[in-house]
């Protein structure tokens, strides 16, 4: 950061070229993901700048996802997600696909309950209105990375007691012989909203990629109905294609 100061008579803004010199030493690896920032006061003593211009510059780079800040711990270099790859022929749940990398995966609870439906649920679930819909929302979690937030709705009568599901919801439906054999998915781009982004520990409007899956017994009837927001920046979905006909 020393080469700040030195080079002030160019021109661009203090801030901004200690943002450049802040990015540049990300860049060569000088300081790697996950790593602790310098403080602010260090910073500014060796840059000699003062710490307004540090703030300012280290916002910037928070705002671009290039470094996290933590309450009371510090600044750090975003950690790199490792991209995950998703294939799309295939119906697996979160849990099998991280289990196949090797990945550990957690879930945080963000809600789970029976509610009365909505009426997309009503629709989708082929649900009478004085059916329930049981909920469950959960971020999902592979080697301590929060990868996407999950909503599924499924009907009450199948899931009576949605606070009793373990780590994974296909494993329940597995056991009661309700595994879905089909689903229809739908992928949507979209940006994260302030709250969503917080979840999934990006900074606001990052990507995302949004599915929804709709998934079906092999009667033809429909087991799931699950509103996920994956992470743009972990996620390549994968389909293999055929020459048509
Ligand atoms: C994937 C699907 C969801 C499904 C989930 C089940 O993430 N996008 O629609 O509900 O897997 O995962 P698990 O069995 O780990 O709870």
């Amino acid at each position: 950061f020393s080469t700040v100061k030195a080079s002030a008579r160019n021109g661009a803004p203090l801030y901004l070229q200690l943002k450049k010199s802040i990015e540049d030493a990300v860049q060569r690896g000088v300081i790697g993901p996950g790593d602790a920032l310098p403080s602010e006061r260090d910073i500014a003593v060796k840059a000699d700048v003062s710490r307004v211009t540090v703030r300012k510059a280290v916002q910037d780079l928070v705002k671009g996802g290039i470094l996290v800040q933590r309450h009371g711990s510090g600044t750090f270099v975003a950690p790199r997600v490792e991209r995950v790859e998703q294939s799309l022929s295939r119906l697996t749940s979160f849990t099998e696909d991280m289990a196949r990398r090797g990945m550990a995966v957690t879930s945080t609870w963000l809600d789970r309950g029976v509610y009365p439906p909505s009426p997309d649920e009503i629709m989708v679930l082929g649900l009478s209105a004085k059916e329930l819909v049981a909920r469950i929302s959960r971020l999902r979690i592979a080697n301590d990375t929060p990868l996407a937030i999950e909503r599924a709705s499924l009907s009450a009568t199948v899931l009576p007691d949605p606070t009793a599901i373990g780590s994974s919801l296909y494993a329940v439906l597995e056991r009661t012989g309700n595994r879905p054999v089909r689903a229809v998915q739908r992928i949507s781009a979209a940006n994260l909203g302030d709250a969503d982004a917080k979840l999934l520990d990006v900074p606001p409007g990052s990507a995302s990629l949004n599915i929804e899956r709709i998934s079906y017994l092999a009667t033809g009837k429909v087991i799931e109905f699950t509103r996920s927001i994956y992470r743009g920046d972990a996620y390549d979905f994968v389909a293999e294609l055929r020459l048509a006909g």
